[in-house]
């Protein structure tokens, strides 16, 4: 009897699949895996419980490389300095940074965008880092940081984290989408970045197919069309009048008049999606750790209350914020002190790990620490405090060893997906930290320190923020 050609064709399907998943197993079961909890699931729940706790103990229990299962996903971690150096130099096409991303940002980003990152994030490159728009971010986030603060001044209780992130996000919309989406969306736009943050996570966005209409999808669609109706309209209001575009500095007019860029119009909903996340938590988190750690100083007299005296003279006396090697060094210490406690690559072909017999399978997540690099005391002396002084001239014995073969500062990321914003960063960080302390007293509200000063939250994109905020008042300075 001869058999149908679809059902041969299933066969040989089935054959071909289950051959794969053996193969598949047959390589994970060569990654040493963690007993951090209870069976199934007791893995998971320890690292969504404490991520650091959990990734040190399965470093104890297994060495450098090891796997956790999350769910349906294997997620591969490695951690050792050189192990960070080989990470960060995997290629995009065999360990993606995009497709990473897009297991969780699907939702808000238009298909095909990720064809067109490198281009899109090489633009970003050649944009903000002249220095002629780097002045021009600085002139923005001192204008934004002298109006914010005459607020924070009129209360007395304001929430830290959460009233540094307006103040970043007005800084972030003016410098890269430009004064008119400031004049007419800069709050709905915050509005939208708060509402996919809240989304992003949901675990049916990683466990079901990308079509499914689940309520979080269904939110995070409506705010990616929303996002797209608003390019929409800005970009037709500025098609209307170009001649008022041309000198300008923000980004959107600059990925208009560069020819690399200027037919992906489609693309920029998504681009600046992308880029309220990467550019928003870290730079917010950047600006205010290193005010609460000013206000424990104060507080906490075993903390060397005087590197605030000497910050605000060196400041006061400074040409500009932009020279204070004080302030330079307490933004690199916040950095290093809280980073993220991952990175997160999705691989695209089979790559063996060095010195092991770990084959890294297709559809694996592959991960590495900062967070745990950084808090590591064979990488740095006093790692687990903040402690600016050992980036300081002089301050040499306290810096990492460096050796070519390892990386032990991942702040900014390393290698082929360094960050881009390092700069745009650290200009409104000193921007922002230096009008405040220049101007003004500050220290707790009357609800005094946060109780827990290492609640880390690391559920967010980047670098983590502090569970249940931290409150301060400030005061300003009386002038003579
Ligand atoms: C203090 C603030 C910031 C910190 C700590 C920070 C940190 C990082 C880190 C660690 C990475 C590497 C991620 C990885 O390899 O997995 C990264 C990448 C990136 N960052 Fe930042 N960032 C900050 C601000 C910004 C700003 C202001 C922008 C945009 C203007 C930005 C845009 C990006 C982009 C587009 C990437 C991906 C680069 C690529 O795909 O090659 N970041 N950032």
């Amino acid at each position: 009897m001869l058999v149908p050609p679809a059902i041969l064709a299933l066969v040989a399907a089935a054959v071909f699949i289950t051959l794969l998943a053996a193969r598949i197993r047959r390589q994970l079961s060569l990654v040493p895996s963690p007993r951090l909890g209870g069976p199934v699931l007791g893995n998971a729940t320890a690292y969504a419980t404490d991520p650091a706790a959990a990734i040190q103990a399965a470093d104890v229990q297994c060495g450098p490389v090891f796997s956790i299962q999350m769910l349906f996903t294997q997620n591969i971690w490695l951690r050792s300095n050189v192990l960070n150096k080989f990470y960060v130099n995997v290629k995009e096409d065999a360990w993606s940074f995009g497709w990473g991303m897009n297991l969780f940002l699907h939702p808000v980003v238009a298909p095909g965008y990720w064809d067109h990152l490198r281009t899109l994030v090489g633009s970003l490159n050649r944009c903000i880092n002249r220095s002629e728009a780097l002045d021009s971010y600085a002139a923005i986030a001192r204008d934004e940081a002298v109006t914010g603060f005459a607020q924070w001044a009129q209360t007395n209780d304001t929430a830290l984290f959460e009233s540094a992130s307006v103040l970043a996000h007005k800084v972030i919309v003016r410098c890269l989408m430009g004064p008119d989406f400031y004049h007419h969306n800069v709050y709905e736009l915050s509005d939208l970045l708060h509402k996919v943050e809240a989304d992003i996570g949901s675990i049916f966005n990683f466990v079901l197919p990308h079509w499914v209409p689940h309520p979080a999808a269904k939110r995070l669609w409506k705010a990616r069309d929303r996002m797209q109706d608003i390019f929409r309209e800005r970009l037709r209001e500025r098609a209307s009048d170009p001649n008022r575009w041309a000198d300008s500095e923000d980004y959107v007019s600059h990925t208009l008049r560069d020819r690399l860029t200027v037919h992906l119009t489609e693309f920029f909903p998504a681009h600046h999606t992308l880029l309220m996340f990467a550019a928003h938590t870290s730079t917010v988190a950047s600006i205010s750790w290193t005010i609460a750690e000013a206000c424990l100083l104060k507080q906490c007299l075993i903390r060397s209350p005087e590197r605030l005296a000497i910050l605000r003279k060196e400041l006061l006396e400074s040409p500009s914020v932009h020279s204070s090697p004080l302030l330079h060094a307490c933004l690199k210490e916040t950095s290093r002190h809280y980073s993220g406690i991952n990175m997160l690559r999705l691989a695209r072909s089979p790559v063996t790990i060095p010195d092991s017999n770990v084959v890294v399978p297709v559809g694996a997540v592959v991960s590495i620490s900062p967070y745990l690099t950084h808090h590591d005391a064979r990488n740095y002396y006093r790692a687990t405090e903040w402690f600016p002084e050992r980036w300081l001239e002089g301050g040499e014995q306290f810096r990492p060893a460096k050796s070519a073969d390892e990386v032990t500062y991942l702040g900014f990321g390393a290698g082929s997906h360094r960050c881009p914003g390092e700069k745009m960063a650290g200009t409104i960080a000193r921007e922002v930290v230096g009008e405040l302390v220049r101007n003004y007293d500050f220290g707790w509200a009357a609800s005094g320190p946060p109780k827990d000063f290492g609640a880390l939250d690391f559920t967010k994109i980047g670098s983590p923020w502090l569970k249940g905020d931290a409150h301060v008042r400030i005061t300003p300075i009386a002038k003579q």
